[in-house]
């Protein structure tokens, strides 16, 4: 099924020169950019973006914990304060400088974006993915420096968020639906 989802190269990932490769990675899958642009998010749309959600900030908070207990450490905080304390620290940093906001178009796109960027700490992702290889941040090291993991790209984790992403990044008219070039051969029906 045709989806469309919502990167951002986050400010790490544009301090760091690294938005042409990355992009780049997207293109050559097959997955189609419909929508390109740079944005210094204010605090508005920043707050929008990370949603004052208690299940997403839960599951925030349980991701960090999983990863402490994995490595023996207890963590005393509950998911809601721990995923409530990252959130500012990500509408902090999203607005710090300027992210590029990428709308990207394709067969299974959100869950294929989410393949080529890898799981969310860079320290443990899988090598060939995104985060594996443009980065080393970790959980310990972005807790104890009271920041949130730097890990360069955020993508929506479903149609659900793609659909409400979107519309916070981009207006209707700022999508360019076209058609690719290969698309023939990809969206080819046999005999
Ligand atoms: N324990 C933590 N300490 C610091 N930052 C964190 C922590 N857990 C998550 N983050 C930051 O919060 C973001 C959102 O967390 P989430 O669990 O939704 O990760 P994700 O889905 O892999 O990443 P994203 O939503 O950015 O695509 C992460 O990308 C990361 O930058
Ligand atoms: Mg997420």
């Amino acid at each position: 099924m045709i989806e469309r989802t919502l990167v951002l190269l986050k400010p790490d990932a544009v301090q760091r020169a690294l938005v042409g490769d990355i992009i780049s990675r997207f293109e050559k899958t097959g997955l189609k950019i419909i929508g390109m642009k740079m944005v210094n998010a204010d605090k508005e749309t920043a707050g929008k973006h990370y949603a004052d959600d208690a299940e997403w900030l839960k599951s925030v908070g349980a991701k960090t914990k999983k990863s402490y207990e994995a490595k023996g450490i207890k963590v005393a905080e509950d998911e809601l304060t721990i995923g409530k304390r990252i959130r500012q620290q990500l509408m902090d940093f999203i607005s710090m400088s300027p992210s590029v906001a990428l709308c990207i178009e394709g067969h299974g796109a959100i869950d294929k974006v989410r393949v080529i960027v890898g799981s969310t700490a860079p320290s443990t992702a899988a090598p060939g993915t995104i985060r594996g290889d443009y980065s080393m941040d970790s959980y310990a090291l972005a807790d104890s420096s009271k920041r949130p993991i730097q890990n360069l790209i955020h993508a929506s984790d479903s149609r659900e968020n793609g659909v409400r992403e979107i519309k916070i990044w981009f207006k209707e008219n700022e999508l360019y639906p076209y058609t690719r070039v290969d698309e023939g051969l990809l969206y080819r029906k046999g005999k």
